[in-house]
Parts: C-alpha cells; sequence; structure tokens
C-alpha cells in the first residue's frame, strides 16, 4: 500500500477501504507515515468527510491501536462520556445514582486539561481515594457496588493521542468526522456495551451551535452502533457553568451535597445528572421505559441509596467515607473571597469559559498534563440566566491556597458575568436526543 495514494484518493473525494485506514493509523503510529503525511489525510478529511465505512474502520483502526479493555466478566456494563464543560460533575452524582439502580459501570476516566475539569482528579480530591487499582480490585469493586472510577491507560489508542497532537497544530481539529472518530476510539476502548454520550454546546463548549452539537452527537451514535454498541447522545448546554462548584474538592462536595439532599431540587446539575443517570439505566436493560428509568434514578437519590453507594465506594478504593457526608474532610482553602455583582439587573449571559478560567487561575486546573493540581482551590459561582441580580449581592466565592490569587480572579468573575435592563429566556437544559436504533 502506498500512502500518497492513499492522501490522492480522499483529496479526489473518492472512498478509503478499511486496509488503507488501517495502513495510515497503523503506518503513522509505527512512523511509517510522515507527520506531513498525516496531516494532508487529516486535511483531505476535513474537505471531504468520511463515509459510515471509513468512520468504523478508522474509528476501529485508532482504537486497536493500543490497550483495550474486555468487561465481559461483568456482563451488561455502562458508561458515560462528556465533551468537556464547566462545572460538569454530572458523573460523580450519576454514576452512583445508576449503580444504585442496578446498573454495572466499570469507568476509566482522564484528568483535567485546559479549563474543564477531569472527574479523576476530583475523586482525588477525597483523601486516600486510589484511581489505580488492580483489574481484580476494579472488577470487586464494580461486582460489589455497581460502579468503580480509575485512571484511563497510558496506552489507551496511542495512535488518537499522536492524530489529535498533530490536528491541533494543522487547523485539522474541527473536523466532525475525526472528532468523532477520535472520541469513539477511547471510548469503544473502555469495552462498555452501552454509552450515554453527553455531547455540550454554548460559549463554554467545543461545540458553539446545538446545530454543531446535534451534528456530532449524530456521528458519534452512528459510529457506536456501528461497532454494536448501545449508545444515546444528549445535545446539552453549557451557556453558564452547569453546577455551582468549579474545582476539585468544591465539585466532590457539590455531588455529596446533591445525593445527600442538601442542595434545592432540581437544579440543573441535578436535572442533568438523573437525565443521564436514567438513560444509562434504559440502555443497561434495567427499566422498561424511559418514565420507569426516571422514577428509578430519582428514588435512588432521594432516599440516599446513591449517597451511600458512592460511600462504599470511596471506602473500597481507600477512601475516608465520612467525607461523603461530611465536607470538612475534604480538602479546605486557607483563603476566601466574596465576589459582589457590580450592577444591578437581569443577567443576561456568562462567559462560561472565563469562569473556567478563573478557577484555573485560582490553581484549580493545570495548563501542561504534567503539572499538578490545587484540590482545595476553585470556586462556586450562582448567578442564573434570566434571573435578576442586585448591586453588592454575593453573586460567587472563590477559593486559593496563595493569599494573592482570589483578587485577581475575582476580576475574571465579575466581567464574565453580562447583566442587562431586560430579563431574557434561559437556554434549554437538553437540546435534544439522538438514539441508536
Ligand atoms: N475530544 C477528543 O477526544 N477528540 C477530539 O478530536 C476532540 C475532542
Ligand atoms: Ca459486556
Amino acid at each position: 500500500m502506498n500512502i500518497v495514494e492513499i492522501i490522492q484518493k480522499k483529496r479526489d473525494g473518492q472512498t478509503l477501504s478499511a486496509a488503507e485506514l488501517r495502513y495510515t493509523v497503523d503506518g503513522y503510529l509505527s512512523g511509517a507515515v510522515a507527520d506531513y503525511q498525516a496531516a494532508a489525510f487529516c486535511m483531505a478529511v476535513w474537505f471531504n468527510g468520511m463515509d459510515d465505512d471509513e468512520l468504523s474502520a478508522f474509528t476501529q483502526a485508532m482504537r486497536l491501536s493500543g490497550d483495550t479493555l474486555d468487561l465481559s466478566p461483568l456482563g451488561v456494563t455502562a458508561d458515560k462520556h462528556s465533551t468537556g464543560g464547566v462545572a460538569d460533575t454530572v458523573t460523580l452524582i450519576a454514576l452512583p445514582v445508576a449503580a444504585a439502580c442496578g446498573c454495572r459501570i466499570a469507568k476509566m476516566s482522564g484528568r483535567g486539561l485546559g479549563f474543564t475539569g477531569g472527574t479523576l482528579d476530583k475523586l482525588e480530591s477525597i483523601p486516600g481515594f486510589r484511581t489505580r487499582l488492580s483489574e481484580k480490585e476494579f472488577f470487586d469493586t464494580v461486582e460489589k457496588f455497581g460502579f468503580s472510577v480509575i485512571g484511563q491507560s497510558e496506552k489507551l489508542a496511542p495512535a488518537d493521542k499522536k492524530f489529535y497532537a498533530l490536528r491541533d497544530v494543522t487547523a485539522t481539529v474541527d473536523s466532525v468526522p475525526l472528532i468523532a472518530s477520535s472520541i469513539m476510539s477511547k471510548k469503544l476502548a473502555c469495552g462498555a456495551d452501552a454509552l450515554v454520550l453527553d455531547v455540550k454546546t454554548g460559549n463554554g463548549a467545543f461545540m458553539k451551535t446545538p446545530e454543531a452539537a446535534r451534528k456530532l452527537a449524530e456521528v458519534l451514535t452512528r459510529i457506536g452502533r456501528l461497532a454494536g454498541k448501545r449508545v444515546t447522545a444528549l445535545v446539552t448546554d453549557m451557556n453558564r457553568p452547569l453546577g455551582t462548584a468549579v474545582g476539585n474538592a468544591v465539585e466532590a462536595a457539590e455531588a455529596f451535597e446533591i445525593l445527600g439532599g442538601k442542595t434545592p431540587p432540581h437544579s440543573r446539575l441535578e436535572r442533568l445528572s438523573l437525565r443521564i443517570a436514567s438513560e444509562m439505566i434504559l440502555l443497561s436493560g434495567k427499566a422498561a421505559s424511559e418514565r420507569e428509568a426516571a422514577a428509578a434514578a430519582e428514588a435512588a437519590l432521594r432516599d440516599g441509596r446513591a449517597l451511600k453507594t458512592f460511600a462504599a465506594v470511596i471506602e473500597a478504593q481507600g477512601g475516608d467515607p465520612e467525607a461523603a457526608v461530611n465536607p470538612k474532610r475534604l480538602p479546605q482553602a486557607a483563603f476566601r473571597l466574596t465576589v459582589c455583582a457590580r450592577e444591578s439587573g437581569f443577567v443576561n449571559a456568562v462567559n462560561t469559559e472565563e469562569i473556567g478560567r478563573a478557577a484555573m487561575a485560582l490553581g484549580a486546573g493545570r495548563l501542561r498534563k504534567e503539572d499538578g493540581i490545587d484540590a482545595a482551590a476553585g470556586l462556586r459561582f450562582y448567578p442564573e440566566i434570566g434571573s435578576r441580580i442586585e448591586k453588592g449581592e454575593p453573586i460567587a466565592e472563590l477559593f486559593a491556597s496563595d493569599r494573592s490569587l482570589p483578587a485577581q480572579a475575582a476580576v475574571r468573575v465579575e466581567k464574565a458575568v453580562i447583566v442587562g435592563e431586560e430579563p431574557v429566556v434561559p437556554p434549554p437544559l437538553i437540546y435534544e436526543k439522538e438514539e441508536t436504533t
């Protein structure tokens, strides 16, 4: 096979065979295909797209480029994935809820990079919590309590890692077939039978418009279906942080508050978490209808079973289960600052990305993947789009371990709230659902 001919075929709008796509992926990983050739290939895909057979073959080639997990001993397993958002603590709520309803979730998760947080960092803020388990510990925890979360293997879809780094510097990230195959190569390598995808849209998301997000959701579900999986994708709003907490210990604390019934019910974060849990329950065959799945999820949250499940998993993974009921057991920041509204009016918009960046500036995130993070750092942000705020009213609380950081971050938070004289209609939480059929 010849990479120049493969690039030329794709450039001219022809369809590549599975063997040609495997050759491209394997060749790029081994070095037989050069960076400039892989870049030309990505650009040709950017212009000409991929059909279903190409999407499947390209995704499978990247999936099989590294470690894959065999979850078959666990029976039917479920997983979820979010394309990334701010204050997106859904995993820490939806997993214990779904597990308490009989789902089995053996999840490999990643660390945060950029302005969105990683589930692994949030879990590691719980004192003692281990995210490196032997396969036996991992499977035993799932069998006993319904879920477990461990760190992603370094060798998960290495071809995708190499392609992604290349796309980042060749203006080829924003291609739906390339994004969808990238995401699905990793999710399929993780081995679950049923997958719920949360595709974010809005000013704090990768996909800025609902139309673009819907297109991605459609291709993601199609790849999953072609791989024989049950997949549901929701397109959900990221025009403001999803919950109130942005950071690591603060996000874990917010998950525990919601699971413990300590927050007003039906917040956006609670509603989306319950919806994602109920989609997992439905796909796992643990409920006969959407309505039944939703009722089961709601009951498991309200009666405290989900929180108990979470505490049991924390203990099984070496963490302090008391942290689930007593937030003082989580890391506490030495310095706090309350941010107040600079003017009165209706919240017309929130610069979501800026709130994420403010949390990073407080020490909650990492700029490079080798960087450490400050588990206690972060913020709470309260304004809802469409609601009225008065000058001087507290709109956020900032947490940091360094005295100088909160004042700098406060400026970003203040500027991120766009106030107007007229009320606006808040965006919907869930725009739509794509299902495999
Ligand atoms: N996330 C991924 O994993 N891959 C992409 O290409 C884009 C976002
Ligand atoms: Ca299985």
